[in-house]
């Protein structure tokens, strides 16, 4: 059994599209994997899909809950944990007017200040543990996008924090920030928005998750997956950004 076996990793958002698979590409590893979510079905579906279930397990909180974060931290204060891997989110597409405040702020406490949160109650046990952080932040957060402006801001808040946070513990502890573009989870369903076609950009689930662990194993670092979002991500930064504005309008009004 490899020596990671007394490591634990948590995984948040483990019953979801990018969760399952940081799951089955970390087990090789030989770490005890904490699979946290609020469906316990899907997630017991994300146990059985692992070569040792018995080596994991499941902690059920939901981060929007009063006491979910809490009761979350309470749950693994014994685990000897060694990677935290903030990936639980979602978006709302709709217009801001039409979209009622409540799960705006949801968007907010689970994208942005759940990971905050999580990775302040955990970090002096993975500094400890010589360990690392994945924030699974979005290409949403490097531009503003209408009918889901809540969301884009919440990633953005992500991507900026994450990455001050990498620049200020200056390896000390390795820290990814992954920033994909569309890709095939649930949370396309999730958000509301009609299931489509799916656009040019849409890269696969295990191509995005691979290059974020090449990521980790190189030290940590911001990663845009795949040559799709890189191509997405040069786009953002060349096409002036009222020109980008109206073309985003237009694909994402409902
Ligand atoms: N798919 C994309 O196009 C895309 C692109 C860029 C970034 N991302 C980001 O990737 C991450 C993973 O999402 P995904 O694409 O894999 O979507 P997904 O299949 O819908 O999975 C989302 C996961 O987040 C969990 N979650 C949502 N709200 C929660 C809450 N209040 N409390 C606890 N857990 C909660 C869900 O758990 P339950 O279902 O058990 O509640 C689920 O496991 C998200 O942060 C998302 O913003 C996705």
């Amino acid at each position: 059994m490899p020596e990671q076996s007394r490591k634990s990793v948590l995984i948040t958002g483990a019953s979801g599209g990018f969760g399952i698979e940081f799951a089955k590409q970390m087990e090789p590893s030989g770490y005890r994997l904490i699979l946290h979510g609020r469906d316990k079905a899907r997630l017991q579906m994300t146990l059985d899909a692992l070569k040792h279930p018995d080596r994991h397990a499941i902690i059920l909180a939901d981060l929007n809950a009063k006491h979910g974060l809490s009761e979350l931290i309470a749950a693994i204060e014994h685990e000897p944990l060694v990677g935290l891997i903030n990936n639980a989110g979602f978006g709302i597409w709709g217009t801001f007017e039409q979209t009622g405040i409540v799960p705006q702020i949801d968007v907010i406490k689970t994208d942005l200040k759940a990971p905050i949160a999580l990775t302040h109650a955990l970090l002096p046990g993975l500094l400890k543990n010589d360990g690392f952080v994945i924030n699974v932040s979005s290409l949403a957060g490097e531009y503003p996008l209408p009918y889901m402006s809540t969301y884009a801001a919440a990633k953005a808040g992500l991507t900026y924090w994450s990455e001050a946070l990498r620049t200020e513990l200056n390896g000390r502890i390795r820290i990814v920030t992954l920033a994909p573009g569309p890709s095939p989870t649930g949370f396309r369903v999730v958000s509301g928005m009609p299931s489509g076609t799916g656009s040019f950009f849409r890269a696969p689930i295990q191509v995005i998750i691979h290059a974020c662990l090449r990521t980790l194993e190189n030290g940590g670092g911001y990663c845009v997956p795949g040559w799709r979002h890189k191509l997405l991500y040069a786009m953002q930064k060349v096409i002036p950004r009222k020109l980008g504005l109206s073309i985003m309008a237009r694909q994402m009004k409902p």
